[in-house]
């Protein structure tokens, strides 16, 4: 059986799989977020033996939009195309709670495409306000998970 293993990861280690599920066919200066080197902010990478197969990063950011004190941005969540749909994008969340429920953290925020926001209702997230959209990349909701209140 192939190992699979969830680590913390360098940013720059996040833009090959960043760069072929979110960016395609974009620069690969795309594929770098504002924070990415910040001291507080996580990026997470699912391996498959030494092969990097999924990220997601959580950035220190408040969203207007919620008053709690401590608030985390998911941004970046991607599992490679011909590993999608085979529970690997579960598993990769699942350890970001698991991370952030060891903190003092009180939410979770994150912009999600309207393709994924079924995904992440799956696992106990909420949709709030209307549907925007993010220029070259599409329709979003605001979406949310309280931890440690
Ligand atoms: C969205 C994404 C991260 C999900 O990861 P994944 O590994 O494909 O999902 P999983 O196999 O872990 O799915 C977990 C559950 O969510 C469901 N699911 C997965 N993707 C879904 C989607 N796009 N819409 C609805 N349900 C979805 C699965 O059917 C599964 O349901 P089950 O537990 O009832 O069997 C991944 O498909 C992806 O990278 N998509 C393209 C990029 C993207 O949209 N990223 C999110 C940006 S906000």
């Amino acid at each position: 059986m192939d190992k699979i293993s969830i680590k913390k990861i360098n940013y720059l280690d996040t833009f090959p799989v960043r760069s072929s599920v979110l960016r395609q066919g974009k620069p690969i200066e795309t594929c770098s977020f504002l924070g990415d080197d910040a001291v507080d902010t996580t990026h997470f990478g699912l391996y498959i033996e030494n092969n990097i197969i999924g990220v997601a990063s959580v950035f220190t950011s408040n969203n207007e939009n919620f008053d709690n004190k401590t608030q985390l941005q998911l941004r970046g969540m991607a599992i490679l195309k011909e590993h999608q749909n085979m529970g690997f994008g579960k598993l990769l969340i699942e350890d970001i709670f698991s991370f952030i429920e060891s903190t003092q953290v009180e939410l979770l925020w994150f912009n999600a495409r309207e393709t994924a926001v079924s995904f992440y209702e799956k696992l106990g997230c909420f949709k709030k306000g209307n549907s925007f959209e993010i220029p070259e990349i599409g329709t979003h909701f605001l979406m949310y998970k309280y931890f440690n209140i």
